[in-house]
């Protein structure tokens, strides 16, 4: 299923969310996706029933990092699902489980030109950080 939402999205969200141009997860990739410990790997998923089958259009994740109190996150939603309140609703989601886990601080890198993304991160009380010598990338940090 998971492999199946990533082959469906579009060349810009999977460049956006991959900030790269792979069409489809290295099998690497989607064990790491697919096989989490619910504690410091969370993900969570938006499916619908579509012609009696389960389908993803969405998915937002946080694993933590090496600094104490800290998780990274990311976030994609189907392209004919954005806009209607799925990422919202899957961040939400997302942010309840990483503070009940006790993370005090979630980040996450998006590109500088991902214009969507920090619209939604702002709306989200996302603050953003422009790092030296990083001009395409923007740090997003929320404190939980
Ligand atoms: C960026 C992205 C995740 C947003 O997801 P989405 O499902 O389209 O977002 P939503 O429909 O929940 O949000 C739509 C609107 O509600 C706002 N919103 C949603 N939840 C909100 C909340 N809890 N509080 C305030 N505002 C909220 C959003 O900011 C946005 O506002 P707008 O209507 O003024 O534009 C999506 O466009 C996407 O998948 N992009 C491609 C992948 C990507 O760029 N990932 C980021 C890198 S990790």
């Amino acid at each position: 299923m998971e492999q199946e939402f990533v082959r469906h999205l579009s060349a810009d969200s999977r460049y956006f969310r991959f900030m790269g141009s792979l069409r489809e997860l290295p099998k690497k990739k989607l064990k790491l996706f697919t096989e989490i410990d619910y504690q410091r790997h969370m993900a969570f998923v938006a499916t619908i029933q579509s012609e009696g089958k389960e389908l993803e259009i969405g998915t937002a994740r946080y694993a933590a990092t090496d600094k104490p109190g800290t998780c990274e996150f990311a976030i994609v939603i189907d392209d004919a699902w954005q806009g209607s309140g799925v990422g919202g609703q899957l961040m939400y989601s997302l942010e309840t489980a990483a503070r009940e886990q006790g993370f005090k601080t979630m980040e996450g890198i998006v590109l500088a030109g991902n214009y969507k993304m920090l619209r939604f991160s702002r709306q989200l009380g996302f603050r953003c950080y422009h790092q030296p010598g990083e001009a395409d990338t923007v740090r997003l940090e929320l404190t939980l």
